[in-house]
């Protein structure tokens, strides 16, 4: 250990500090974080505006449709296995009597959300609203109401965007090309696939949803890894033609406006108007959905479980603590991406307490520092375990959520145009060092009455 000379900035307070090794490691982390992002296809085309996304920090992410009656998750039908004319007699069953659109809006809301993305058809095929496209819909259920109707009117009543998941991938019908995909075997299908008509299904099922629900702000599909040719995840290979350019290029011109997202787990394909990482933050590949892709110049979101699960399980209780949730959030922010985080709401149609009680957490969480995420960009680092940084204008945020990882109680960092720092939600002042020489600024995490959630300090650039 080698003790270093710091020049003392703020406070007039004289301070020595000892870096250790270990604050190398900090040190190669900042280095490689000032790597340049791989750059990927933009939109060329049509261009939407991505501002309100970028802004946006926060969303809601609904999986809901008849798997919710079985209380196993939405891949029920293929896990257990459930044969397809088994699986449809949910229709008979499937009734969200206490459904209330106001209610799953205000809880977005009061969570400090910004847009809702909900499941307009899953991988099951089932329709979430009046298509004309098939009689494997919602208003052949016992409910008989179309629900997204009532969540796009809600939305557009409380001032919130709303976008719709849409799956690729179908268990339930014969033309989708089953036979050649990973999934779907079971279903109990035997007639012949018809691929050119399965895309024009899914164009008419699309056009609908762009033509009938006022404005769209994100379709988000999903399914393409089923039809890898490695069957693999990050493949991007397709065993068949999905025809993107075409959908894409449908969406783009029925709402030019409208974000396309794609969580194929590759990197991102012409056309996609900002990327998707499941259950990782952006860069990560620890759920393992995300070798196949590098962060791109895109939009970022990640999409994230409050307990395990997307669709509603009933045996379920891993809901992660409001800490944990929060400083997901953060995560994602400190790459300069959005969290759609996921609500699988029970068969009657509320969203169960456990889910609720933690976000209306967050959105108190996020009225007293949201300032620190929403509207920022990526910081100078990436993520650490210590914590992650935002950046908006002249302050970063950095945001300490373990202070117990980060080792001899200060935190070394190259912090580029560093010239004043401050705890924000730390109790006393913050003690620190900025070497001008090599630019490293001390942070002194020792002593200081740590935030249980986050910490954060407010750093200042010229
Ligand atoms: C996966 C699952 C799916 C879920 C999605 C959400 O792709 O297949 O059930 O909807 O992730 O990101």
């Amino acid at each position: 250990m080698k003790a270093i000379k710091l020049l003392v900035l703020a406070g007039a307070m004289m301070l020595s500090a000892t870096v250790s090794a270990e604050a190398k490691e900090v040190r190669a982390a900042t280095d490689e974080a000032a790597q340049e992002a791989v750059p990927a296809a933009t939109n060329e085309a049509t261009k939407p505006d991505t501002r309100w996304f970028r802004e946006a920090g926060f969303g809601m992410f609904v999986h809901f449709g008849p798997y919710a009656v079985l209380g196993s998750g939405e891949w029920v039908m293929e896990t257990r296995p459930i044969a397809r004319a088994q699986y449809m007699k949910l229709q008979d069953f499937f009734n969200p009597q206490a459904f209330d659109a106001a209610e799953w809006v205000g809880i977005a809301k009061r969570a400090g959300m910004k847009y809702i993305i909900i499941t307009s058809r899953h991988h099951d095929g089932f329709s979430m609203w009046d298509t004309a496209q098939s009689e494997w819909n919602i208003m052949n259920t016992p409910y008989g109401k179309d629900i997204l109707r009532r969540l796009a009117d809600e939305c557009r009543e409380q001032g919130i965007k709303l976008g719709f998941y849409y799956s690729l991938i179908d268990w339930t019908r014969d033309d989708y090309q089953w036979r050649t995909g990973r999934t779907g075997h079971r279903a109990g299908r035997t007639a012949p696939n018809d691929w050119e008509g399965y895309i024009g299904f899914m164009k008419r099922q699309i056009t609908e949803l762009l033509t009938d629900y006022g404005d769209v702000a994100v379709m988000w599909f999903d399914g393409h890894w089923d039809q890898n040719v490695s069957g693999t995840d990050d493949d991007p290979t397709s065993g068949v033609d999905w025809h993107y350019d075409e959908i894409y290029g449908l969406v783009h011109s029925l709402q030019p406006d409208c974000l396309v997202a794609n969580n194929h787990h590759t990197s991102p394909f012409p056309g996609e108007d900002y990327q998707v990482f499941e259950r990782d933050l952006p860069g990560e590949n620890k759920a393992g959905y995300s070798a196949g892709q590098q962060v791109s110049q895109l939009p970022l979101e990640t999409c994230e479980t409050i307990n395990g699960s997307w669709g509603y399980h009933i045996t379920d209780g891993s809901h992660k603590s409001v800490a944990q949730l929060v400083r997901r959030l953060v995560g994602a922010a400190g790459m300069g991406g959005n969290l759609l985080l996921n609500v699988g709401p029970m068969p009657d149609g509320r969203i169960d307490e456990g889910s609720a009680a933690r976000l209306a957490e967050m959105g108190e969480w996020l009225a007293r520092w949201g300032h620190t995420v929403y509207g920022t960009s990526a910081g100078f680092i990436k993520p650490q375990d210590w914590g992650a940084v935002t950046r908006k204008g002249d302050k970063y945020y950095i945001h300490i959520f373990d202070g117990a990882g980060v080792a001899n109680g200060a935190l070394a960092l190259k912090i580029p145009g560093f010239s004043g720092a401050k705890w924000l939600n730390v109790a006393g002042e913050l003690r620190y060092a900025a070497d001008r020489k090599t630019g490293y600024v001390t942070l002194v995490l020792d002593g200081a009455q740590l935030d249980p959630i986050d910490s954060i300090i407010e750093v200042t650039v010229k």
